[in-house]
């Protein structure tokens, strides 16, 4: 007989040297842990494994760059993303880190494996080696131009700008990232694993895959055309996972080759916490058991070529089943990006909005497809104008009406007619169509399959008329009010996918346990006449454009904080020379009409007059400034700010929510350079 089918959930393992922004979250963790909620309601027997990827360049580079270890990097960053997974209710089975005793060794063994069976090739080739820092200038160490497409900044490992994967020698003058030092090559020895020999089982494999995303196929089919070559695994680091071989000190095991492995290592450690440290074969080495990788579409080579290469070298786990990677959010129109300072951290939209908000506002533009973009309007008109208008006023209507009309008692359910059981029959239909739509990776068509059905509840309450049907036939009035109130149930089990913690609310309002929580008894009655309702709550309060502009204009300052303290974000001297920053008096100021925020200056800059416009109006009056020197950007494209010429900027701090603008003590002349 044929076991119950298992579902092995991966969402991929953020590296510990940034905080999570949401566009990680539309590209790899929502939607995983929104298939993971609505399995659970199947009664399907599923594990979400994730965790941070603490290994690598990224991580050694943040420890240099703040002058910090590189274990003090991934313990904030670990603890700081568990916690931001959590508050917006993403839950995984396990979230653990690729520093543990138990990825090392499970790593290790992978390693020893592939060695043990010759698939391994040990050779000498030249690498880039900084003769000043005394070390090899491995993946991120190193940054050059693109020879794809001549971008300046490409990384040793891949070219942010095109998706090229590269190797350091393949970079066009290439320098090293910390200290701009040109590197010589030097030989040393490597391990490489030949992903080419794999080639035609891979392509064999993949393109049986009828099911896939087109993203991911057409990502392999350019990777076949290219040809598959040999790929070095180890690198001369100090950070990571040691070779296990001997004569290999001051080797690793290359990042991308031990952090897929942490998808084993992590569900090992998942079962031995549960005590039952075996049970972890069941889901990597069975037939019965699917292998999922939600990942971002930047990650498509390694989950869809390498790491399965690896996987079928080894022979003893399971390939994955699928691996419905997503495209990127962008706001702006831009990739989301830390360094371009234009990421919205999860930490502190959790701040802002309810997770639910924030939750279904990037489902409903989940990047599924292609690129898409995430902005606060959309947000604020997706709050009020569907889970508002719709989701919350259907669940507020009904049990306002039987607070008022049946003392807050659910009422009886005696006259029920066809009408009443087609709304509920018309229910199951739609959970059918969404359980569609999630087996198959279309996690927006289902959202708005779901958002279909709430409408539908509406448009059954308002064809009802309970409050007509109140003053002639009270118990006709009852049973819609019943049917009413199952069908919150039901939307309840429906929705909680994506809005997990409304789920939550809405049993609350209905004094309800979650002993009939399941997807089977969508459009099911599950409700008791006679049982007294709970309290009720607003669910989705209004959110008003003053919140939206308020949380811009926190953003852009912090973000301008941010881009300052230069976490990675490191500049040539020659670019820091192109900024003319010089001494300006101020002679003139005056408050901006209609706005609160800005003062107009007048500054004399060498002898010349200049005007700028500042954004300063809530930390200093007009008085406090005339007189003043401070420093200005004096060659700052002009812009035009509320319809106002401004021809620099002003060089201000910020701190604890108090502006400093940064002033000169004692006698200069305006127009003195600052340098
Ligand atoms: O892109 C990233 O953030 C990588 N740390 C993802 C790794 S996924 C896995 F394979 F470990
Ligand atoms: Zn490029």
């Amino acid at each position: 007989m044929k076991n119950k089918t298992k579902y092995l959930v991966t969402a991929a393992l953020p590296y510990a040297n940034n905080y999570i922004h949401i566009g990680h979250v539309a590209g790899a963790y929502l939607s995983p842990d929104i298939y993971v909620r609505y399995r659970r309601l199947k009664n399907d027997d599923v594990i979400f494994i994730s965790g941070s990827d603490e290994h690598g360049t990224a991580i050694e580079m943040a420890s240099i760059i703040e002058k910090v270890t590189p274990q003090e990097i991934i313990d904030r960053y670990h603890f700081s993303n568990k916690k931001a997974f959590e508050d917006l209710g993403i839950q995984f089975d396990i979230f653990s880190r690729t520093s543990s005793e138990i990825h090392h060794k499970t790593a290790q063994e992978f390693f020893l494996n592939l060695i043990n069976k010759d698939i391994l090739i040990k050779k000498s080739d030249k690498q880039l080696y900084s003769e000043k820092e005394k070390r090899f200038l491995a993946d991120r160490f190193i940054t050059g131009t693109c020879p794809v497409c001549g971008y300046e900044e490409a990384r040793g490992d891949e070219c942010e700008n095109c998706g090229s994967n590269l190797s350091p020698l393949e970079l066009i003058n290439p320098r090293s990232k910390i200290t701009g030092d040109i590197p010589v090559e030097k030989e040393t020895t490597h391990y490489y694993f030949p992903l080419g020999k794999y080639q035609e089982k891979l392509s064999d494999w993949i393109f049986s895959k009828t099911d896939w995303k087109p993203n991911v196929i057409n990502y392999c089919k350019g990777w076949f055309k290219a040809g598959l070559r040999d790929r070095a695994i180890t690198r001369d680091l100090d950070w990571g996972v040691k070779v296990p071989v001997e004569g290999n000190d001051g080797k690793v095991i290359y990042v991308w080759f031990e952090a897929p492995i942490g998808y084993i290592s992590m569900t090992k450690e998942l079962f031995i916490e549960r005590n039952d440290s075996d049970k972890w074969k069941e889901y990597w080495c069975s037939e019965d058991s699917k292998l999922i990788h939600f990942i971002g579409k930047d990650n498509i080579v390694f989950h869809s070529i390498v790491f399965p290469a690896m996987l079928m070298a080894h022979g003893d786990f399971n390939l994955p089943y699928n691996i419905p990677a997503n495209e990127f959010l962008n706001i702006g129109g831009e990739k989301f990006s830390k360094s371009r300072g234009n990421g919205i951290l999860v930490k502190d939209i959790v701040k802002y909005f309810e997770p639910d908000v924030i939750r279904y506002s990037i489902a409903s533009s989940f990047p599924e497809n292609k690129d898409s973009e995430f902005n606060w309007k959309d947000l604020l008109s997706r709050n009020n104008n569907e889970l508002a208008a719709i989701l919350g006023n259907f669940i507020n209507r009904t049990v306002v009406f039987a607070k008022s009309k049946f003392n807050n008692v659910i009422p009886g359910e005696e006259s029920i007619n066809n009408l009443d059981q087609e709304i509920l029959d018309q229910f199951r239909r739609s959970s059918d169509s969404v359980s569609a739509f999630y087996d198959n990776f279309r996690f927006r068509d289902a959202l708005s399959e779901t958002m279909n059905a709430v409408r539908s509840a509406n448009k059954y309450f308002n064809d009802s008329e309970p409050w007509k049907l109140f003053k002639n036939d009270k118990e006709r009035c009852g049973a819609v009010i019943h049917t009413c109130l199952e069908l919150c149930h039901s939307i309840a089990v429906l929705i909680s996918p994506v809005l997990p913690f409304t789920a939550e609310k809405i049993l609350k309002i209905l004094n309800k346990d979650k002993s009939d929580f399941n997807w089977s008894n969508i459009g099911r009655r599950v409700l008791k006449s006679g049982t007294e309702l709970g309290e009720t709550e607003i669910l989705f309060p209004q959110i008003e454009d003053s919140q939206i502009e308020k949380i811009i204009s926190d953003e852009s300052e912090s973000n301008a904080v941010k881009n300052g303290k230069g976490s990675g974000n490191l500049i040539e001297l020659d670019d820091f020379r192109k900024v003319n920053l010089k001494i300006a008096r101020i002679i003139n100021c005056e408050k901006v009409a209609k706005s609160k925020k800005l003062l107009k200056l007048k500054l004399i800059v060498g002898g010349i007059e200049k005007q700028i416009v500042s954004g300063i109006a809530e930390y200093y009056t007009p008085e406090d400034l005339i007189g003043k020197l401070i420093v200005v950007v004096d060659n700052l494209k002009p812009a035009k700010l509320m319809g106002i010429d401004s021809e620099g900027m002003l060089l201000a701090a910020k701190n604890n929510g108090e502006l400093k603008i940064i002033t000169v003590e004692g006698e200069i002349s305006d127009g003195a350079e600052v340098n």
